[in-house]
């Protein structure tokens, strides 16, 4: 991990109400899905009414700039204004070799948090589903990838997939644990597809330290920013 400041070059607000930064600076030469930064404005002002680093999530990454979805608090931040990041932190996601039909899973927020994921999958030349229960943008996303909506669809598209990436609110995790686990005990699917759950709790320091994100997993408790921020769906005490 390591700290340096970015400055955001372009705004792009969703029709779901979040936000996507684009922003440019000294960047890592890498990082691995499933990673993330933390982030606090370089410059305090009288909006920035919290003090503990935010994590941020990536929407894409290239040579020239990466784009982070922007956590509410720091929506009032315009194009020019500078970010304090680190990272990137995290246990980067290795998607699993038997993983050839990918079934990402986006609740209201949409599908930006997912979409390192997605290319990830599609370099692997995987099949990718998104599903969610109401309608997405579609917008940033390849054209490769097909579009579920509705809770018709969730059944067929278990059914399919090698390996599920869901990113749910803590309810709707919950929720579709349960599916999986009475899908899988009465026949529904013959197999159970592997399936990893985003954990988004508070974040502050990033590497270990505070204990603020710990997890209650079935094989104890594990950190979020360590460990995480994907989980074993089937793993966690929801
Ligand atoms: S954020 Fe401090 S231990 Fe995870």
């Amino acid at each position: 991990m390591r700290q340096f400041t970015a400055r955001i070059v372009r705004l792009n607000a969703l029709a779901n109400g979040h936000v996507l930064a684009a922003v440019a600076g000294p960047l890592p030469g890498g990082h691995a899905a499933g990673q993330f930064y933390l982030a606090l404005p370089a410059e305090r002002n009288q909006s920035a009414h919290h003090y503990l680093r935010l994590p941020l999530f990536l929407e894409s990454f290239g040579p020239d700039g990466m784009t982070i979805e922007l956590p509410p608090d720091l929506t009032y931040l315009s194009p020019g204004d500078e970010l304090d990041l680190a990272g990137p932190c995290g246990r980067g996601l290795i998607l699993p070799e038997r993983a050839r039909n990918v079934l990402l899973i986006a609740g209201p927020a949409g599908p930006a948090r997912l979409r390192p994921i997605a290319d990830s999958a599609l370099a692997r030349r995987a099949l990718i589903v998104l599903y969610s229960e109401t309608p997405q943008s579609l917008d940033g996303l390849s054209p490769e990838i097909e579009a579920r909506f509705g809770p018709a669809h969730l059944s067929e598209a278990v059914g399919w997939a090698d390996a599920i990436y869901a990113d749910l609110e803590r309810s709707a995790l919950s929720d579709l644990q349960r599916r999986l686990r009475d899908g899988a005990a009465n026949g529904e699917w013959p197999t159970l597809p592997l399936a990893f759950a985003l954990l988004k709790p508070p974040m502050p320091c990033g590497v270990g330290a505070c204990l603020a994100c710990a997890v209650f997993t079935s094989h104890g408790w594990k950190l979020a920013c360590a460990d995480g921020p994907f989980f074993d769906l089937l793993d966690l005490e929801l």
